[in-house]
């Protein structure tokens, strides 16, 4: 059976000032009445599946026990982490859980912060990905690009696997703008969804030949850790130790095994507030206005206002923000950039 792994422990900060550190993106109703995880655990309802694994940061606890609560998920396990260490240790954490309960479980890796509108579409590719998965196969979720982002993953798909999908020929995380053009050019790239389905003991045999210390790391973590309800709280010090880096990185560029199934179902991480406005549905003149907004001779705008008016005159292309204690007022082509606030204010403290 599948047992979901839901990925929760991001900071979402090029969303800032509405994604915070007391309530990063993943717990925001972003695109709907249901928070992003929320909507991540409801479009797993077509599947039989096995109680779902969440991997937070700790400080988030009570937060994503109530949203699982409101979405009437009774069985979880809620995987603690007094600090990240990105996500290859997240997912190596959920691989030698549920491992212990069935060696050869099947693990279906999700980002809390994905939107995904053809559910129908999303369990098709499942499906293929679960023949792949269960011959020992590690597979990614693959869309087809529609633009050179570097914000994702690439991949390079080599020799078809029967009907169900592609051998992985290159996988290359973040590329800069030129190349992500160049891959543009031919139709057998993919963009990395950063969800994932393999077997739990396949996960780890990889990760031990490339990271064997994540590996001890996770497993004394997980040994030391404190059960309390749904919580499992990972022994702070031994998974302090432990080596940080992403999937991708730490295994999807460097195995051999890698497969790769298409996704067509309107895929969108929603990284910026540019991919916000992206899937919002716009007004004739481009805006996307939330709360109370007037704007008058402007264009592809996206305003979001919390507590006061706020009105614009004039402006095309921006991206306004307003909250109870910070404004924010970006170009919308530039809005990854918000990260570097996010990093200056940390640095202020
Ligand atoms: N528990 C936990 N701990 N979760 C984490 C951590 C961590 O330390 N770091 C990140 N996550 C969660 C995030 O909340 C998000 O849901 C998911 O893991 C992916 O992390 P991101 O930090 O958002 O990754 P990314 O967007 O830069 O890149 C990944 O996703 C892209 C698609 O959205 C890669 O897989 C790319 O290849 C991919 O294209
Ligand atoms: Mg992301």
């Amino acid at each position: 059976m599948i047992t979901p792994v839901i990925m929760a422990g991001g900071s979402g900060s090029r969303l800032w000032p509405l994604s915070r550190q007391l309530r990063p993106k993943q717990f925001l109703p972003l695109t709907g009445e249901d928070t992003m995880l929320q909507a991540t655990l409801k479009r797993l309802s077509p599947l039989d599946h096995a109680a779902p694994l969440v991997i937070c940061n700790e400080t988030h606890r009570f937060l994503v026990a109530e949203q699982l609560r409101q979405q009437g998920v009774e069985k979880a396990q809620i995987l603690l982490e007094p600090e990240g260490r990105n996500t290859a240790p997240a997912i190596a954490l959920a691989a030698l859980q549920a491992a212990e309960h069935d060696s050869e479980s099947l693990l279906l890796v999700l980002a809390a912060d994905h939107l995904i509108p053809d559910v129908a579409a999303f369990h098709e590719s499942l499906a293929q990905a679960q023949q792949l998965a269960e011959r020992g196969h590690l597979v990614t979720f693959g869309v087809v690009p529609t633009h050179a982002e570097t914000g994702y993953g690439y991949i390079q798909r080599g020799e078809r696997q029967g009907d169900a999908g592609y051998r992985v020929a290159r996988f290359v995380e973040k590329p800069d703008r030129a190349t992500a053009q160049d891959y543009l050019g031919g139709d057998d790239y993919y963009w990395n969804s950063g969800m994932f389905l393999f077997r739990a003991r396949r996960y780890l045999e990889e990760l031990e030949r490339f990271q064997p210390a994540m590996v001890s790391a996770c497993r004394a973590a997980l040994a030391g850790a404190r059960h309390d309800l749904d919580f499992i709280r990972l022994d702070e010090d031994a998974f302090n130790a432990c080596p940080a880096d992403s999937i991708d990185f730490a295994v999807m560029e460097r195995t051999a095994d890698a497969s790769v199934v298409p996704l067509d179902a309107g895929w969108s991480d929603i990284g910026s507030w540019s991919a916000l406005w992206e899937v919002s549905e716009q007004d004739e003149q481009g805006n996307v206005m939330h709360g109370d907004v007037m704007v008058h001779d402007s264009h592809d705008l996206l305003v979001h206002a919390e507590h006061r008016l706020v009105a614009t005159v004039g402006v095309d292309k921006l991206v306004v923000v307003e909250t109870k204690d910070a404004v924010l007022v970006a170009s919308k082509d530039r809005v990854q950039e918000v990260k570097c606030i996010v990093e200056r204010l940390q640095a202020e403290g």
